[in-house]
């Protein structure tokens, strides 16, 4: 039997059945590639990545040639950097503007593009006294990246907000969301936001690795960063080529078909049951008491996030994984906050819709055996 209660959700949500099953189906019964067979098979596995990208889109409340599907947020992340300064009209003296909550994920493809010329500066804006995006000092800028929700610290930031004061500052700004954590939480509506681009990763939200969402506001508008199969109509007779619409012309390639199958029935799941976060609350209720415990995030957050006097995080890690616990410890690479906290690293707790209050009893006593 597998005794291990699984607090790591934010790393990786576990897979309800329902996933498992029907990618199992669809692997068993219903396999064939997509947007390249004429037979019926293959049209029914075209059917269904069209019906998996109009979820997504309503997921999000975007149109469905917006919706292009990429590796994980990583993936997405990367992509952007490279599709905007690829841009025919885009000028390398473009400022991009980060903050402190930022993923290594969202953060370091713009300092490589610094490194590579392709930005003329790297600036920040602020945090205040919480660590919450402090709306007013978001610069002028020509590109700004949004973290929507910390994996560190787990609230969820006023985009809308955000955004709407960096259009004031130069209303040609382009403004990239990381939602990686903040889909697992909230309802996301893009035209709310208006961002250009959002990102997040389907394992979060249960489905399989291997898939995650790349929105793109002027999907037609940008020239694509790869090349290849499915996203040309026809190479012409002088050697170059037409490309397919949006949202074809983003996905050169044969698709992760199984990861996106299983991404249908993850948003439906995850829309039936999101994580309780009355356990965060609970939980952080309990470890409270302990003095040794230093909690760093509020009762209200996602996550529980925190640091135990006197003991290295991994120590603390090893030892409740040698009691069955499983959760994350480290920089969770978000170095920047942590820098910010004048800590290494942390101890993480998250929830999913599988954890129920006897496991985070059972979380609360093994802390308090370990940490007396
Ligand atoms: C806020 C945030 N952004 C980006 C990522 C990167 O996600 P992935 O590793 O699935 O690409 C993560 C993963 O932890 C994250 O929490």
């Amino acid at each position: 039997m597998n005794e291990i209660v699984y607090f790591d959700a934010a790393a990786s949500f576990l897979k309800p059945g329902s996933i498992i099953d029907a990618q199992g189906d669809f692997l068993r019964n219903n396999y064939a590639n997509s947007g390249r067979g004429v037979c019926a098979r293959a049209t029914a596995v075209d059917d269904m990545v069209k019906a998996a990208r109009g979820k997504v889109a309503q997921f999000i409340n975007a149109d469905i040639d917006q919706i292009v599907f990429v590796s994980n947020a990583t993936d997405g992340l990367n992509r952007i950097a490279n599709i905007i300064t690829r841009q025919p009209e885009y000028k390398n003296t473009s400022v991009c503007a980060v903050s402190d909550l930022e993923h290594h994920s969202a953060r370091m493809p713009w300092q490589e593009m610094l490194k590579l010329g392709k930005i003329s500066k790297l600036i920040k804006y602020d945090l205040d006294k919480d660590f919450n995006i402090k709306i007013d000092s978001i610069p002028e800028t020509d590109i700004l990246v949004v973290t929507a929700m910390s994996n560190v610290l787990g609230i969820p930031q006023d985009v809308s907000a955000i955004v709407r004061l960096a259009r004031e500052k130069n209303p040609n700004v382009i403004v990239i969301v990381d939602a990686t954590q903040y889909v697992v939480h909230k309802d996301i509506d893009v035209h709310a936001w208006d961002a250009d681009f959002v990102v997040f990763s389907g394992h979060k939200i249960g489905a399989d690795t291997g898939i995650g969402i790349m929105y793109i506001r002027d999907s037609q508008k940008y020239y694509p960063d790869k090349f290849g199969g499915g996203m040309v109509s026809r190479i012409t007779d002088d050697g170059s080529w037409i490309l397919q619409n949006a949202p074809e012309k983003w996905e050169a390639g044969t698709l992760p078909l199984t990861q996106i199958c299983g991404l249908s029935v993850a948003i439906d799941e995850l829309q039936k049951s999101r994580p309780d976060l009355d356990l965060i609350k609970y939980m952080y209720d309990e470890l409270k008491k302990n003095p040794r415990i230093k909690i760093l995030t509020s009762r209200e957050s996602a996550l529980l996030t925190f640091v135990v006097d006197g003991m290295h995080v991994l120590d603390f890690g090893a030892l409740v994984g040698a009691n069955g616990i499983c959760l994350r410890v480290g920089n969770m690479c978000a170095s920047w906050i942590h820098n910010v906290m004048k800590l290494d690293g942390s101890i993480r707790v998250s929830v999913g819709p599988w954890n129920t209050k006897d496991d985070a009893n059972k979380l609360i006593s093994v802390v308090n055996k370990i940490v007396k």
